[in-house]
């Protein structure tokens, strides 16, 4: 019997060849958008998901890599909702490239070069596995394949200024320094100088500019036409929001005074007299520990969906895929600290109007100050609230990633995350180019 993996590598490799030789004819105009699509040898993509199961110190993430790392539906007659992890991105990225409208077999012809390297899945091994020593060596064998053994120019060309890749991970775990033997945390691909000339689409950025752009996570939401958009924002926009906020997550059961203790805090003590402003609850819970709600996205989106606010407050790092979860929902989000969202998603989010869109808090104020979430988010006017709400829903497009296959209608009328990125990345090429040539 063929396993899941061997599945989805016999559907991968098909649309690889057919897509390729289809591409040339049907264009837009492609002037300036050029991708090439380096080949590389399975070892750094296909081959590292058979063994998917072989972690022990991590998941299993074997159900993640159906419909082409979406995941497994929801049930069954679903057509846009998955049980997605946001960790299978660089599946989901690669099967989107794939029919990207501008390929060219022609790496002279390119305004960019793509990298289907698996960045994160390979990671495992160092992060998890038994290369857990090693990991100063993470990218050496990508780097010798595409520098020295495979038609060395595609790189000396630009001198790697050209090529970008995905990591379903934040950089932070990429970013251990070439002299901590062994590591601490992470592997050193992105320290690596062989690397420092890449563009890398990461899920957070470090603090400080270096190679690596953010994009946002994954939803489980993955429409395949434009009807099933529409009708999900609309469904979404007429949601009656009972709740004031809302926190999904887990964490803050220390002792030790953090944000997310602070809002346990709050919501214990959440019953006020009076008329709430007509909130039937001012603070709901949904208890995420332990992962329970990564795969299950009815645990927290229903309850989203009732709420006026989705608080985000930082946890082992600053970004949460539930960000993108409550925009989807239509929830509004609020920030405790800028590295959040606002210095991150910098493509897919307009920095000037994070005040139409969201609301920030600084954690300082709320966990030493004892500045009160409610009181913050109660004194917004609820016709401001309204259209804060239009604001997320008018951005909700941008944020989620559509199914691989979608209709032309959609494919045509609206940009979701990952067109975002990628007219990101070519801008970003491009203006490195200028610059390294001026140099
Ligand atoms: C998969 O695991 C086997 C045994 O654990 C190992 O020999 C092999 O190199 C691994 N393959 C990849 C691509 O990591
Ligand atoms: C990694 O190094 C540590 C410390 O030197 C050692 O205890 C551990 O056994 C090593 N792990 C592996 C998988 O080699
Ligand atoms: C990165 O770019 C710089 C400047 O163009 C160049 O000197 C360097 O050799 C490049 N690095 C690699 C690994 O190609
Ligand atoms: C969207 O897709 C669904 C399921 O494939 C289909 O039933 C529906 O007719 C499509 N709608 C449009 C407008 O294409
Ligand atoms: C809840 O409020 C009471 C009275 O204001 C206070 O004594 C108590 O510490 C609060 N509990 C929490 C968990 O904040
Ligand atoms: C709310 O009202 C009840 C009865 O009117 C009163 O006993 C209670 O102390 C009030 N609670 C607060 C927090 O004001």
């Amino acid at each position: 019997m063929a396993s899941i993996p061997t599945i989805l590598t016999t559907i991968f490799l098909f649309f690889l060849r057919s897509t390729i030789s289809q591409q040339i004819h049907s264009n837009p105009d492609c002037t300036g958008r050029w991708i090439h699509i380096r080949r590389l040898p399975s070892r750094f993509n296909l081959d590292l998901l058979t063994n998917c199961s072989q972690y022990p110190l991590f998941d299993d993430f074997c159900p993640y890599l159906p419909n082409h790392g979406l995941g497994q539906k929801t049930h069954a007659k679903s057509h846009s909702w998955f049980r997605t992890d946001p960790m299978m991105l660089e599946l989901i990225f690669h099967r989107r490239m794939l029919e990207y409208p501008c390929l060219t077999p022609d790496p002279n012809s390119a305004n960019a070069v793509y990298l289907p390297y698996y960045t994160g899945i390979d990671a495992l091994r160092y992060l998890y596995g038994p290369d857990v020593n090693s990991s100063a060596e993470h990218g050496l064998e990508l780097f010798d394949f595409v520098k020295e053994q495979d038609s060395p120019n595609i790189w000396a060309r630009h001198k790697g200024h050209d090529h970008f890749l995905v990591m379903a991970r934040p950089a932070w775990d990429f970013s251990q320094p070439l002299i901590n033997d062994p590591p601490i945390w992470g592997t050193s691909f992105l320290e690596l100088p062989e690397f420092y000339n890449l563009t890398v689409l990461t899920f957070e950025a470090r603090a400080w500019p270096w190679q690596e752009q953010a994009v946002p996570y994954p939803t489980s939401f993955h429409p395949p036409n434009l009807s099933f958009l529409e009708s999900w924002i609309h469904r979404v926009a007429r949601s009656r929001r009972s709740t004031l906020m809302l926190f999904a997550g887990g964490g803050g059961v220390s002792a030790t005074p953090n944000i997310r203790r602070s809002i346990r805090d709050e919501c214990e003590n959440d019953t006020k007299n009076g008329t709430n402003g007509g909130y039937v609850k001012l603070c709901d819970v949904v208890d995420c520990s332990n992962g329970i709600c990564e795969h299950d996205p009815i645990r927290y989106m229903r309850p989203m969906m009732e709420a006026s606010f989705c608080l985000q407050p930082p946890g082992d790092t600053p970004t949460r895929r539930s960000t993108f979860d409550s925009i989807l929902a239509g929830c509004i989000p609020v920030f405790f600290e800028d590295l959040s969202a606002k210095t991150q998603y910098t493509w897919h989010l307009p920095e000037e109007e994070y005040g139409e869109f969201s609301v920030f808090i600084p954690k300082e104020e709320v966990v030493f100050k004892g500045l009160k979430i409610l009181d913050v988010l109660m004194g917004i006017p609820r016709d401001r609230v309204m259209k804060m709400r239009e604001r997320v829903l008018e951005l909700m497009p941008r944020v989620i990633y559509r199914r691989h296959g979608s209709s032309v209608d959609f494919r045509s009328n609206k940009k979701d995350a990952f067109d975002i990125a990628i007219e990101g990345t070519l801008q970003r090429i491009k203006s490195r180019l200028q610059e390294v040539a001026v140099l």
